[in-house]
């Protein structure tokens, strides 16, 4: 019989496109795929790294299915192989096992693609240990890969039925001073312009319309075009997508202001299948903040590239990400990023506190907003945000009522 496996997903669609390839790499090795946790021998979480909270979840659900005496069908009468995976493996590598004991894998996003293999040896181990009462567990990690084979994009599995994620860019290179993701997910690798687009030929083959380009910061993708050879940047990407027979709707995440220009809105404007969707992280309001985050821009011309986007693309949304209690974060500093909310209308903000994380530039700043405090900024932008985005819901309900 199969062996089932469960996995669960923390974090962001980079996440969700790697439990994907997961999935595909895990059937096409002869494991089925299974909803139900307790029906599952292998139980995988595929983790995030990128604030305290995401990783405390994770522990605790490991500490949860981990609890002895807890049943497991899909295991018998042992209990289910655990793996942990994706960015909090690379964050703690081998200290996985002294934290928690109980998980047999730990795998990094460079190595996805040895999962099923290191699955298989495990389960082996077990059964010829079992038949010598075997007293030592198997413990694999894989956590210094250089990149991914392209090989594992292209195994068909997606979760949605008319909806894919296409990686277009894994890593980052970008060095805010806050963030772990360059630390565990390696510097940026842009994949080949001609594999991303054989990958959406193949998902439009299998009954796929619409797609959501990703990567840590779309538009400073490069690659040889599959044309002429020259150079592509993420504009010529998405006009070579907008071309594929059977694609109907394109959207993208993320766009980092610092690599965005008015071409790309020039872009959104004219290709008829691109949707009229901008993530455009601001971070912070303050000159100040932004420079010590190392973000590559000024207010104003945050300011100015929302202005152009919304007189270029006529009625589009433009949501963005806000980090309170930066080190440092004066009520000053915090009262711009308010005015910046206030004044940019965003359709939706993402508003998190900051949370200090290993190796990054940050953690050295120290953490001296206090949670109190941290808590009040966040309930601050949280409560102008609401009061936008429904005051933009009542506006185009009236202006939809008097067509
Ligand atoms: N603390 C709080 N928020 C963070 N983000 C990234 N790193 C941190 C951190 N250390 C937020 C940023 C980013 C989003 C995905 O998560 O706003 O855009
Ligand atoms: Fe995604 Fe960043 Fe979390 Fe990694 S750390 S899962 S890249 S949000």
């Amino acid at each position: 019989m199969k062996k089932h496996v469960y996995l669960r997903t923390f974090g962001c669609q980079m996440n969700v496109r790697d439990s994907e390839v997961v999935a595909g790499l895990m059937k096409k090795a002869g494991f089925a795929l299974t909803d139900d946790e307790t029906k599952a021998g292998i139980v995988i979480f595929m983790t995030c790294s990128v604030r305290q909270h995401a990783e405390d979840k994770v522990w605790s659900e490991i500490g949860r299915i981990s609890k002895p005496g807890r049943k497991n069908r899909g295991a018998g009468s042992v209990r289910p192989v655990i793996g942990l995976i994706g960015c909090m493996a690379q964050n703690y590598r081998e200290r996985v096992f002294e934290r928690a004991p109980s998980v047999d894998f730990v795998v990094g996003p460079a190595d996805i693609d040895k999962i099923p293999g290191i699955v298989k040896k495990i389960l082996e181990h077990r059964s010829v240990s079992k038949q010598a009462c075997g007293l030592f567990d198997l413990k694999i990690w894989e956590t210094d890969g250089l990149g991914r084979p392209e090989h594992i994009y292209h195994t068909g599995f997606y979760e949605e039925k008319g909806h894919a994620y296409a990686v277009i860019s894994e890593g980052c290179s970008n060095f805010c001073t806050y963030c772990i993701v360059p630390y565990v997910r390696g510097p940026v690798r842009h994949r080949n312009a001609q594999d991303i687009i054989d990958e959406i030929n193949k998902a439009v083959a299998g009954g796929i319309t619409r797609f959501t380009l990703l990567g840590q910061n779309v538009n400073s993708y490069r690659s040889p075009d599959p044309l002429n050879g020259k150079p592509v940047d993420f504009v010529s990407l998405l006009k070579h997508v907008n071309r594929i027979e059977g694609v109907e709707e394109i959207g993208f995440i993320t766009s980092h202001p610092r690599d965005t220009t008015p071409r790309l809105f020039e872009a959104m404007a004219e290709f008829d299948k691109v949707r009229k969707y901008l993530h455009l992280p601001v971070q912070s309001g303050s000159d100040r903040i932004l420079r010590a985050m190392n973000r590559g821009y000024t207010r104003q011309e945050y300011l100015k590239l929302a202005r152009e986007y919304r007189r270029i693309v006529k009625g589009g949304i433009l949501t963005t990400d806000i980090i309170v209690g930066f080190p440092g974060e004066t009520k000053e500093d915090f009262c711009l990023t308010r005015d910046i909310v206030r004044d940019t209308e965003f359709d939706a903000a993402y508003i998190f506190k900051y949370s200090p994380r290993p190796n990054t530039q940050a953690e050295m700043m120290g953490d001296d907003v206090p949670r109190s405090e941290k808590e009040r900024r966040h309930k601050v932008i949280l409560d102008l945000q609401r009061a936008i985005s429904r005051a933009k819901k009542e506006a185009l309900l009236n202006s939809e009522s008097n067509l």
